[in-house]
């Protein structure tokens, strides 16, 4: 049984792919931000959740170093904790763009720097990073300012990651989701066709491919999931 850490368990993208991971048979170690949500979690033989704010470096290195040390092998790592901000660049101000770093990039970063050195060391596992096509796109991206420069940070750390994984059947991927279809966008775009939109169920199927041997050879992934939006 392959065993994967899933931050954010408790989101909207999150509830979906900690089920699908469950549903196929993985050992869950899920991350919630407080008690409440960690009691909303029914029990199953093979998920366990912590409670572990990930914007804190130390907090989140003991969870990482714990994980290692009660199954001695981590597989994987879903990094789904994040958060949208809008503003272009007049209503971004500094603590706009520390806050946006903190959540989008620093909660995927203090995961990942000891879960590397653990999947480097046993020359094994995958991490995948959750991005957003402001990112990518200035034309999105100019009114989004804070969220596009945080959400950017990790492709340019998949990037290094991988260089420093060649050689070893280790790598980082992207994925990149369009809008998902969650209650909160519907409620906020109410004019829009959620038809267009990617179901977190789509996301979850995809990452459980990264995850999985049938991606074996897949290097330097950036998987855009968008449909239709
Ligand atoms: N929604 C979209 O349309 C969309 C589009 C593109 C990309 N994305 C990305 O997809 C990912 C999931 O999105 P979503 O819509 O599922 O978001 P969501 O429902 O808001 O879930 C975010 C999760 O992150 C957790 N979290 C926030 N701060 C944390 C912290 N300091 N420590 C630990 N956990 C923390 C939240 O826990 P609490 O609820 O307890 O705070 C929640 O479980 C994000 O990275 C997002 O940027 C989303």
């Amino acid at each position: 049984m392959k065993t994967v850490i899933i931050t954010g368990a408790n989101g909207n993208l999150g509830r979906a792919v900690t089920k699908e991971f469950l549903d196929k048979n993985y050992r869950v170690l899920a991350t919630v931000s407080n008690d409440t949500a960690r009691a909303d979690f029914q029990t199953h033989p093979n998920l366990e959740v912590a409670v572990v704010n990930l914007t804190h470096e130390n907090e989140t290195y003991e969870f990482i170093r714990n994980s290692i040390g009660k199954y001695r092998v981590i597989d994987a790592a879903l990094l789904l904790v994040g958060g949208f901000a809008q503003g272009a660049l007049a209503a971004a101000s500094g603590e706009d763009i520390h806050q946006q770093i903190a959540l989008n990039f620093e909660t995927a970063y203090y995961v990942t720097r000891p879960l590397f050195a653990h999947l480097m060391e046993n020359k094994k596992g995958r991490i995948v990073l959750i991005g957003a096509r402001p990112a990518l796109n200035p034309a999105q991206g100019k009114d989004l300012i804070a969220y596009s420069l945080s959400k950017s940070l990790l492709f340019k750390l998949a990037e290094l990651l991988n260089e420093a994984a060649k050689g070893a059947d280790v790598s980082v991927s992207v994925v990149v989701p369009s809008t998902l279809d969650t209650p909160l966008n519907r409620k906020s775009m109410p004019g829009a066709n959620p038809d267009n939109w990617v179901k977190p169920l789509e996301i979850a199927e995809t990452l459980e491919f990264l995850v999985s041997d049938k991606s074996k050879s897949l290097k330097e992934t950036v998987l855009k999931i968008y449909n239709n939006a």
